[in-house]
């Protein structure tokens, strides 16, 4: 597809080399950051001094015309891509001819062709139905509302560094850093939290789908049986568990088949409704439509946002048919499934099922297998983990982290710390294997001065200490 910003589209993504060319950040990006710091919401974690301008496939340039190789996409939302020529041409068009219709209170063709296409492509067998949002932390509501209007129970179940989002019913399910939830009390009542695969401090060496831990023993499936039924609340008044089925803020965390199989069962046991949220994992990310399928396990309830509309404000939440029991008025939204939000949606379900979701299974498998061979030579590299373009590398300490995401960035490449002490990369799932390979090089060498620079924080703080 070439659109009217095709050259210019095609320039900028072929580069396969960063280009600094001023101090990070440079002028014009200082005085963004300096006007910024005037007026915005000082709530928002900024994670270092990038000041975004223009993208193109897999590169983003600042204000300052430095390029970047981009390995965060956005938070893992530019799916396709920076500004992908098809998915810019499907707004622009949908822009000509209708920006906004409420589709809760009227008949908008498009929103429905978007449930058709995600009820088609949800990872359940039977027919399914879709609400769709402006986000993800919106479908999180969705189906948190839907799960107890459905069941009549009160209690919703979740996971101990799962992230489900900000507004305050998702806020109560996220436990993936006690400052999301500092000091907003009370929160939604009901929600209990069991240990992530079994899990109460680090993931690491869980073994993923088939590595050594793939078969938990059974001590760590019993939290939940042993204190959550026998001591906070009988299954029958559980409505759902909640369950991300690869960690994603919480630090990248594959686990093993055998504790979703465990969480599945119990469910079908007691009429538990499981939803995976699937806002970061879904939509191609992985190298399959969604994670799920890795596991060759079904959701009653799959939650969908950030990639599903390559950057569009867009979420879903998708269920089964037969658990969308609940009647006219009881949930709707003004710009839910926005016609624009839609035609970029469909353009980008069109890209990722044509192409894309083996991309990412294929640089995705480069991009791992070259990790893993750094953590040959890199001591600080303690486990590089993940599927498709979902990649985890786990180092020594938050502050190890965060010195080489700034020598990353310093370098032009993009990535951004989750979890306490993992280094994500979830470039654009566009990405070619020219691209991947600059990264793993410049991570390296990031990864080089990183630990160099934190050692010598650690030794300036304790002299100052002594
Ligand atoms: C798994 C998961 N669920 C929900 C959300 C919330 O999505 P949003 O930020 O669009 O509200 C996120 C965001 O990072 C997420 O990763």
């Amino acid at each position: 597809m070439k659109a009217s910003n095709g050259s210019a589209y095609e320039t900028l993504a072929r580069h396969t080399e960063p280009m600094i060319s001023t101090d990070l950040p440079g002028p014009r990006g200082r005085a963004v950051i300096d006007a910024d710091a005037e007026v915005t919401s000082p709530s928002l974690p900024r994670a270092y001094s990038f000041v975004p301008d223009r993208g193109a496939g897999a590169v983003i340039k600042d204000v300052d015309d430095n390029v970047f190789l981009d390995f965060n996409a956005g938070i893992a939302v530019c799916s396709t891509g920076h500004s992908h020529p098809a998915v810019v041409h499907a707004i622009k068009d949908q822009a000509d001819k209708l920006l906004h219709y409420s589709a809760s209170d009227f008949y908008l063709p498009i929103y429905a062709e978007m449930c058709s296409r995600l009820a088609d492509i949800a990872p359940m067998d039977g027919p399914a139905r879709a609400f769709l949002t402006n986000s993800g932390t919106e479908a999180v509501e969705a189906a948190i509302k839907l799960a107890r209007h459905h069941t009549g129970r009160q209690y919703i179940l979740s996971f101990f560094g799962s992230f489900h989002g900000r507004s305050y019913g998702s806020v109560s399910l996220t436990a993936s850093k006690a400052n999301y939830r500092a000091d907003f009390g009370p929160l939604l009542p009901g929600v209990l939290h069991a240990p992530y695969a079994g899990r109460f401090d680090s993931f690491v060496g869980l073994g993923g789908l088939d590595g050594p831990g793939g078969e938990l023993a059974e001590p760590d499936l019993d939290y939940i049986n042993d204190v959550i039924f026998k001591r906070l609340a009988k299954p029958h008044e559980v409505a759902a568990v909640v369950v991300e089925p690869i960690l994603g803020e919480g630090g990248y965390v594959v686990p093993p088949r055998s504790w979703l199989l465990h969480l599945r069962n119990m469910c079908d046991a007691h009429g538990i409704l499981f939803v995976a949220d699937e806002v970061q994992s879904g939509i191609g990310r992985t190298g399959s439509m969604w994670a799920m399928e890795h596991f060759d396990l079904e959701p009653d309830i799959v939650l969908a946002g950030k990639g599903i509309a390559s950057g569009m404000p867009l979420g879903a939440m998708v269920a089964r048919s037969g658990l969308m029991t609940w009647s006219p008025g009881a949930h709707g939204s003004t710009y839910g499934g926005n016609p624009v939000s839609c035609a970029a949606g469909l353009a980008t379900l069109d890209l990722v099922a044509g192409g894309l979701m083996a991309n990412a299974r294929t640089v995705g498998e480069f991009l791992i297998e070259g990790l893993k061979e750094l953590a040959q030579r890199e001591p600080a590299i303690r486990e590089v983990r993940g599927l498709g373009l979902m990649i985890g590398v786990e180092v020594p300490s938050p502050q190890v982290a965060d010195a080489i995401e700034i020598a990353a960035f310093k370098r032009g490449l993009l990535v951004l710390r989750a979890g306490d002490s993992t280094i994500r990369m979830a470039p654009p799932l566009i990405i070619n294997k020219e691209q991947a390979a600059t990264g793993l090089r410049l991570f390296e060498d990031a990864c080089a001065e990183g630990v160099a620079a934190s050692a010598g924080l650690v030794a300036e703080q304790s002299m100052i200490r002594a």
